[in-house]
């Protein structure tokens, strides 16, 4: 689990980020197809086009449900229980792409908050996601 320096660094940086959920979630998927061209097939019915309104849109979910988990980070189990289920049972998304799209988000945290995200933000960010991940993929065996 985090330390409370680390939930802190956490929480902190998600207060700059929370006003604009959509054009920081834009980005970070945008910066995942670029990057990782392989993770577009789960996205075959969107319009993946530069800032398009399903970039956006999606862009706005991803994040705010990462926004909702910085509320339950001694639970977040059972806060991103709904989640896990409809990424492992519906979705059926290959785990390895939850390291790619984490990578793309810090990413996209450097590039907006670049004095606020410093090396100590983007450990406790780094590892945060990686809990998210861990939970969303918990279901699959
Ligand atoms: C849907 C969050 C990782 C593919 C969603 C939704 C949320 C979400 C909130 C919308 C659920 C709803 O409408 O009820 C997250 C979070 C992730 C993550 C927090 C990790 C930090 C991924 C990855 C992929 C993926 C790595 C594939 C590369 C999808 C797809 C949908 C979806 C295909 C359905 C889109 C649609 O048709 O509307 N995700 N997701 N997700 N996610 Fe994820």
């Amino acid at each position: 689990m985090l330390s409370d320096a680390e939930k802190a660094a956490v929480q902190s940086l998600w207060s700059k980020a929370s006003g604009n959920v959509n054009a920081i979630g834009a980005e970070a998927l945008e910066r995942l197809f670029e990057s990782f061209p392989q993770t577009k097939t789960y996205f075959s019915h969107f319009d993946l086009s530069h800032g398009s309104h399903d970039l956006q849109v999606h862009g706005g979910k991803v994040l705010g449900a990462i926004g909702e988990a910085t509320k339950h980070l001694d639970n977040l189990e059972s806060a991103l229980s709904k989640l896990s289920d409809l990424h492992a049972y519906n979705l059926r998304v290959d785990p390895g792409n939850f390291n790619l799209l984490s990578h793309a988000i810090q990413v996209t945290f450097a590039s907006h908050f670049c004095t606020e995200f410093d090396a100590t933000a983007q450990a406790a960010w780094d590892k945060f996601l990686s809990y998210i991940s861990a939970v969303l993929t918990s279901k699959y065996r």
